[in-house]
């Protein structure tokens, strides 16, 4: 982690961190070598999951200072540095996710694929790249994977196998688009809420489609404080603000949706046999962290640290992170907001040690339950 970066309460923060997995390590010995084979993942969703899906797919620019942080080049991800999904990989020490669409550089894609674009949203179903389309994209993966294990003795342990998809571990995080897009609209906070049940529904015919072709495995990320986000934040008509300054009416809508969310997911545990089924409180970490951004460092938890327009959102859509004009800040470890929507990789990593913490899991599971032993 990039201690260097953090100021002196993060540094105290993360210390913690440091000396309770040291703690931790010592009464179990084995917990380094804890996952010898890594599952296969699957990745849907949008852009709190694109590891480059979009640049892949649509050549779209994603450049500097995005990525300024851990990679030191843009890869496509909207961050400076690595996203949630990435330290997840990495507690798992398995390699960080490919795009789908990336057809360069020794697409290699034995640990498995990520179809995760940025903007992607449940609906409308037949675009590209809504959940559905993904969906679909990974039936094609999975066709042509087993086919090409089969042509030679040789090609087969380059190519997922029919156990490889079955112990797979298949994950969604998706949804804050088709809440931002209604709002956006224009729609009223209860026109959005009636749009709820259809989001929700595309989730589970997803879900209940990788049923239908081997997965067993899930892990379901609910969505984030939309009205948290700088860039709703400065484009809202009306400024319905909670405590923390974040805008009540999409933060309301965002809980509705994760209600939903959280019973579907009680529902598909009965419904689907011999399956795991993790729901995940997103929302609940993001919020407190923005609630109590001080204890981790953070100064402007409202406040994007590239964009345009300062204080007290730095976000102006026609002057976005990246684009002429645009201004960075220096320490994006003092910033939970990167360019207004995305969050910066020192935020990716708290939010990260405590979905690993088990704390907001239901069922309480450990991520690296999915190993193969
Ligand atoms: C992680 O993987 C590398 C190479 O695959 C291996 O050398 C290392 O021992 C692994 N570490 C842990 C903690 O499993
Ligand atoms: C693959 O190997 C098995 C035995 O290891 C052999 O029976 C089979 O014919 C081989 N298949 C091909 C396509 O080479
Ligand atoms: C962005 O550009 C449009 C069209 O030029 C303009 O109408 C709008 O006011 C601009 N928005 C901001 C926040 O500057």
């Amino acid at each position: 982690m990039a201690i260097l970066f953090l100021h002196p309460d993060t540094f105290s923060f993360f210390f913690t961190i440091f000396a309770s997995l040291v703690l931790l390590s010592l009464r179990h010995p084995s917990a380094a070598a804890v996952c010898q084979a890594p599952p296969v993942i699957f990745n849907f969703g949008d852009s709190n999951s694109d590891t480059g899906g979009l640049v892949a797919g649509l050549g779209y620019p994603i450049g500097l200072p995005n990525g300024r942080l851990f990679f030191r080049r843009s890869t496509g991800r909207l961050s400076d540095g690595r996203l949630l999904i990435d330290f997840l990989c990495q507690s798992l020490n398995t390699s960080l996710l490919r795009p789908y669409l990336d057809s360069l550089g020794r697409s290699r894609f034995q640990n498995g694929a990520n179809f995760a674009i940025v903007g992607s949203s449940t609906l409308p179903k037949k675009v590209p790249f809504s959940l559905n389309i993904q969906i679909m994209q990974f039936l094609n993966f999975k066709s042509r994977s087993l086919k090409l294990a089969s042509t030679s003795n040789l090609s087969k342990g380059l190519f997922i196998s029919q156990d490889g998809f079955r112990n797979a571990l298949y994950m969604i995080d998706i949804g804050q688009n088709d809440i931002a897009h209604s709002f956006s609209k224009g729609n009223s906070y209860s026109q959005t809420v009636m749009l709820i049940p259809q989001f929700n529904s595309e989730i589970k015919t997803g879900i209940k489609k990788l049923y239908d072709n081997g997965g067993r495995r899930f892990w379901i990320h609910n969505t984030g404080p939309l009205g948290c986000l700088p860039q709703k934040l400065s484009m809202a008509q009306s400024k319905d603000l909670d405590q923390h300054g974040c805008l009540a009416s999409y933060n309301s809508a965002a809980k509705m949706f994760n209600q939903r969310l959280d019973h579907m997911c009680d529902e598909l545990r009965t419904e689907l046999r011999d399956t795991t089924i993790i729901y995940i409180d997103i929302y609940d970490i993001k919020y407190s962290l923005i609630a109590n951004s001080n204890k981790y460092g953070f100064e402007r938890p409202l406040m994007a640290c590239c964009g345009y327009g300062g204080s007290p959102y730095n976000y102006n859509v026609n002057i976005t992170c990246g684009h002429r004009g645009s201004n960075v800040c220096d320490k994006g470890s003092r910033f939970v907001s990167w360019d207004g929507i995305h969050y910066t990789e020192t935020a990716n990593a708290i939010v990260a040690m405590k979905v690993i913490s088990m704390q907001y899991s239901k069922p309480q599971t450990p991520f690296h339950f999915f190993c193969r032993r």
